[in-house]
């Protein structure tokens, strides 16, 4: 979606719900000449090139960069060492060939069921300058790897930008075709991400090996640009049967979101700013029924919507919190609601 002058103080309010389940026939107009396959889409296998294990000693992989703060100043960047810690540093500048910055950053791990993740690195690099553009580097000795981003322009309601919206990604063929479509605009800056990332837990055991190939797939993007994360029904992974009865586990270790920030309570409801836009993110696998943390935050966060600021008002959402659908939407009984 492109934001621009001529759009001002339009109401853009985006409920994208995934799609697995919807069972009724659109006869909306025609925007796109792409067509869905009606065959279900084959995940790629594990030795496919876009899982690629960078070379090196305990190389950092699975980088993934996700906005900061409010307003755009802080980068949140994330990566993976497999074989030990190694370092938390992250080096930048803005210069390609002098990275004259350092901030460090903490490691976390977890386990899930017999599975144990990699090291997962996250370091919050804050005062970095408006619309500009930063090299860093990750890794130590022989296996350092260099990226870069570009910070947004400073909050205003007449500053273009443009986001791309991907949701349900998984990673099958049709994932990479997916991914290579938003590539192939030059003009897409930032990516609002509407749940369901990796889609492990459709594996045996909720295989947590497939939320590393996801990360390695999409580092191609994730590495450059900020993904503005919202959570799904496929990142719950709550499964009491395995002895994992802590939702939303893998998630919550490996993507990490601003939340504070916008004095919210929990990783899965927060805003950040972005040039002309406002963006709530809301989770609606987390309570959200009246007097709920979220439901609370989300009546303080609206008064705090200034449209003169930002013109642009973005919300998402995996699925809508109230709807009339009465099938049960993706394992949760409840979201049917007279409203
Ligand atoms: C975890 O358990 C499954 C069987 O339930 C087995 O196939 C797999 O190899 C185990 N993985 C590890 C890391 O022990
Ligand atoms: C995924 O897409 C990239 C870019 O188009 C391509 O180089 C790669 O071979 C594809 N991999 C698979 C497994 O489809
Ligand atoms: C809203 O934003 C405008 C433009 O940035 C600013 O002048 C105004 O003071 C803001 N209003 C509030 C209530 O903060």
């Amino acid at each position: 979606m492109e934001l621009s002058k001529n759009m001002r103080n339009s109401i853009f309010l985006i409920l994208l719900a995934s799609l697995v389940l919807s069972s009724t026939r659109c006869k909306g107009g025609v925007t796109s000449t792409y067509r869905r396959r009606l065959e279900a889409s084959v995940d790629m296998p594990l030795d496919s090139d876009v899982f690629r294990v960078p070379a090196g000693y305990n190389a950092p992989q699975q980088v993934h960069i996700t906005q900061g703060d409010v307003d755009g100043n802080a980068v949140i960047v994330s990566w993976v060492t497999p074989d030990e810690p190694g370092s938390s540093v992250v080096l930048y500048g803005t210069s390609k060939h002098n990275l004259d910055k350092m901030k460090t950053g903490k490691h976390t791990q977890y386990k899930y069921y017999n599975y144990t993740s990699g090291f997962i690195h996250h370091c919050t690099i804050r005062h970095l300058k408006f619309d500009t553009k930063y090299y860093y580097a990750v890794g130590i000795g022989q296996t350092v790897r260099k990226f870069w981003f570009k910070t947004p322009p400073e909050v205003g309601p007449d500053v273009p930008y443009t986001f791309g919206i991907i949701g349900d990604l998984g990673q099958t063929y049709d994932s990479n075709t997916t991914l290579s479509h938003y590539e192939s605009n030059p003009k897409a800056e930032t990516v609002l991400y509407v749940g369901d990332l990796s889609y492990a837990d459709n594996y045996p055991d909720h295989d947590n090996n497939r939320w590393d190939s996801w990360a390695r797939f999409v580092e191609r993007s994730t590495a450059y640009q900020p993904w503005i994360w919202a959570a799904g029904n496929h990142e719950l992974d709550f499964e009491p049967s395995l002895g994992e009865k802590e939702p939303f586990k893998p998630f919550k270790h490996r993507y990490q979101t601003p939340y504070r920030a916008s004095d919210s309570t929990g990783p899965f409801w927060y805003s950040v700013k972005r040039a002309s836009a406002h963006i709530i993110v809301l989770s609606t696998y987390s309570a959200y029924g009246k007097y709920t943390p979220q439901y609370r935050w989300l009546e303080e966060e609206l008064p705090k919507v200034n449209r003169s600021e930002t013109p642009w008002l973005i919300v998402l959402v995996h699925s809508p919190w109230y709807n009339s659908n009465t099938l049960p939407l993706h394992g949760r009984r409840d979201h049917a609601c007279h409203v």
